[in-house]
Order: C-alpha cells, then sequence, then structure tokens
C-alpha cells in the first residue's frame, strides 16, 4: 500500500486523537517498517490493519467504525489534492462511475506499484448505481468509507447500501437517489 495512504491515516490520527496517540500506537504495533512512512514508499497493506487495530484499542470505537471513518476523511484529501476531477464531475454517480476506469488509472500512471481495487458499474434504473468492489486486500470497509465520504463532499441526497459477496473479499455497493 502506498505511504500516501498511511501518512494520510496518521493525519487523521493526530487531528481527531492526538499527536501521541499516533505516537503510541505506532509503538504498539511494532511495525516490519518502524512506522516511519513516505508518501511515495510502498509498505505492507496489514500495517494499516494493525495501526487501525490498535488505535480500536486504544479509543474503544470499533475497527469497522474507524476504517470507515478513515474512508470519509481520505476522500476530503484525496479531493483536495485532485480539485479537476471534483470539478469535471458534477454529481456523484458521474464521479464514481470514473473511479475505475479512469481515476485509478491515472493513480496507477503516477504509482505503477498501486495495489488499485476493480469496480465494476450496473445501472439497473434512473437514480441507481451499483458498483461492486472488487480487491485481493478486502478493504471492502474502506471503499465504505470513501464512497460515503463522496456521497457527503457532494452534498446529494443518496442511500447507501452495501451487501457482502461471498468469499469475503467483494461487495455490492447500491446507491439510490432519494426522492
Ligand atoms: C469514492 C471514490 C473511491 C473509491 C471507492 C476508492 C477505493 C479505493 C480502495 C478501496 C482502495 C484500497 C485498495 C484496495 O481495496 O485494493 C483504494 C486505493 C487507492 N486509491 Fe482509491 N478510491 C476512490 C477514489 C480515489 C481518488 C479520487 C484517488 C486519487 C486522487 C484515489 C487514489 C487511490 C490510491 C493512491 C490508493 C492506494 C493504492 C496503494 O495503496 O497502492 N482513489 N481506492
Amino acid at each position: 500500500m502506498k505511504g500516501i495512504v498511511f501518512t494520510m491515516f496518521l493525519e487523521m490520527v493526530e487531528s481527531r486523537f492526538s499527536p501521541a496517540m499516533a505516537e503510541h500506537i505506532i509503538e504498539d504495533a511494532d511495525l516490519p517498517s518502524g512506522g516511519s512512512y513516505t508518501t511515495v514508499g510502498t509498505y505492507d497493506h496489514a500495517e494499516i490493519i494493525q495501526l487501525v487495530v490498535q488505535l480500536s484499542k486504544r479509543t474503544n470505537i470499533p475497527v469497522f467504525d474507524l476504517v470507515k471513518s478513515f474512508g470519509h476523511y481520505l476522500f476530503g484529501q484525496l479531493a483536495l489534492m485532485v480539485p479537476k476531477f471534483i470539478s469535471d464531475n458534477p454529481t456523484v454517480f458521474d464521479f464514481l462511475q470514473k473511479v475505475d476506469g479512469y481515476i485509478h488509472v491515472e493513480v496507477r500512471k503516477l504509482y505503477p506499484d498501486a495495489e488499485l481495487p476493480a469496480f465494476e458499474y450496473e445501472t439497473p434504473e434512473p437514480g441507481t448505481l451499483i458498483m461492486t468492489y472488487r480487491s485481493a486486500r478486502s478493504f471492502a470497509d474502506l471503499a465504505e468509507g470513501l464512497i460515503g465520504g463522496c456521497i457527503e463532499h457532494y452534498g446529494e441526497k443518496i442511500d447507501l447500501l452495501r451487501e457482502d459477496l461471498p468469499g469475503g473479499s467483494s461487495a455490492r455497493f447500491i446507491l439510490t437517489e432519494r426522492r
């Protein structure tokens, strides 16, 4: 996993909890990398799970909730980094349908070793978008947080429903515009 995800995670911990909390969880997690991440480096994605597990222990907030709220935060940070992706896509559905075939393709050009998920899209009827997440890394909680962060960023009224698919590494996200 790219270092930028780790640095943003630790930034979130520092601002939502405290700089000391970030130091404590790095110590508790006893990481192969030692916890000093550079944005362009690449690290074992298991390290982010270890950090979240330690944060959960210290805060008593469930891992799922922490990963999801990190997804929200991450979306906001990514949107600041690449405002053009937002301005080129006027709605949530426009934006999300660009993630697989365009946004993550651009990410891969920048970071050839990026580990990215795949999304498939279905639009069974107007006002509904179904996104199927597949990845070897089982970060569907993160995907849910990112999609939630996207809906919040655009300020649209959209209901988000998740169905986990057998095997544990894939999930369907059903987005429905509220009338
Ligand atoms: C709501 C929109 C998005 C969703 C649902 C999404 C989903 C994800 C997920 C779940 C991962 C974790 C890796 C995995 O599951 O295999 C990931 C990785 C990543 N995404 Fe996205 N993404 C979104 C938008 C973006 C945007 C806008 C950017 C950049 C501007 C971006 C850049 C990245 C990067 C850099 C990684 C890390 C790759 C690595 O660690 O090697 N994503 N994305």
